[in-house]
């Protein structure tokens, strides 16, 4: 079959509107801070790809043993007709998943929702040539804002996977957990995937890469800013910086100024003192049990939890109570 066109919830203004908020809030603070989620243009999208092959970068080789290993057993726990995947990008591992579903037999529709619409073209055109018989509903939006937006009925079965959830602070993440499940009924799936807490010395260089392709990705934001809101970012003069936090078990990716800087955008001047940090991501790392009672709060009880062999990523199958 071929894919459907592709239902858009978040038009190219909302996503300018985002980011003129956000770059407001963030940069007039007195911590600077922007979200992560303006990283991925297709510059930045594809820096990524990049990191997820890195010798470095775990999560992705850990998150894909997982469900090498595991798809047969989720394809027979959930026994879903509708999977829908939050964040897809381009929905590489979440073949895994589609094998094993539509290998069973019951997946009719699957339905990746994603802020790119590039993304999305790409990978809703490569999985409907590649699964005959299956729908393909891609939904350009944003997994924090259209929840409401997904299809209903038939057993569901939501993904989220790559350990982006560790991406929102605490109450970001409450908040999404809450509305995920107002967005399902009892009985329904989701499948978690969360990088594990572990040795920072293991977890550090995945953020700062020997070839510095994790550094290129972080100053990409400047140039996203630049590009989109006119700024006057150099970001050559800003050091990547990753740090591991003890108390919160997140890692923080930095934006250093190396020397005194005044920058231009949306009117306002900010100026950034040397040595002066811009927090560009957080991303939190998990303990089985903080995601079981995170999961519990919101409404949904952990049936499986699988790691690696390695004992790197977790992988959470759980059921809307
Ligand atoms: C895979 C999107 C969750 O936090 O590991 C990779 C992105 N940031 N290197 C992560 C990322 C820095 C990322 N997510």
């Amino acid at each position: 079959m071929t894919a459907e066109p592709l239902e858009i919830y978040l038009e190219e203004r909302d996503l300018e509107r985002g980011l003129r908020d956000d770059v407001r809030a963030g940069l007039s603070a007195g911590q600077k801070w922007l979200p992560p989620k303006w990283f991925y243009d297709a510059r930045g999208s594809e820096l990524f790809e990049e990191i997820t092959r890195l010798p470095e970068y775990y999560p992705t080789r850990a998150e894909r043993a997982v469900l090498a290993e595991r798809a047969p057993d989720i394809a027979a726990l959930t026994g879903a007709k509708t999977l829908i995947e939050l964040g897809s990008g381009s929905s590489e591992k979440t073949r895994l998943l589609l094998d094993a579903l539509t290998g069973q037999g019951g997946l009719g529709t699957f339905v990746p929702l994603d802020v790119s619409v590039s993304a999305l073209r790409g990978s809703t055109a490569q999985i409907a040539a590649d699964y005959p018989g299956l729908r393909v509903r891609g939904i350009v939006g944003d997994f924090t804002r259209q929840l409401d937006r997904l299809p209903t009925g038939g057993r569901r079965l939501v993904v989220f996977l790559g350990g982006t959830i560790g991406n929102l602070l605490p109450a970001e993440r409450a908040g999404f957990l809450t509305a995920m499940r107002a967005a399902l009924e009892a009985g329904d799936w989701l499948l978690l995937g969360t990088d594990l807490v572990k040795d920072p010395s293991v977890i550090v260089p995945a953020y700062d890469d020997a070839a510095g392709v994790t550094a290129e990705f972080n100053r990409n934001v400047l140039r996203v800013i630049n590009r989109e809101l006119g700024a006057d970012f150099d970001p050559e003069a800003f050091a990547h910086v990753a740090l591991w936090d003890p108390d919160h078990e997140w890692i923080e990716m930095r934006l250093r100024a190396t020397r005194p800087m005044r920058v231009r955008v949306l009117g306002m001047t900010v100026d950034f003192a040397a040595g002066e940090d811009l927090r560009t991501e957080v991303s939190a790392k998990f303990r089985p049990e903080g995601i079981a009672a995170e999961l519990a709060t919101a409404g949904f009880d952990t049936t499986d939890f699988w790691t690696d062999p390695g004992g790197l990523f977790g992988v959470t199958l759980a059921r809307a109570r």
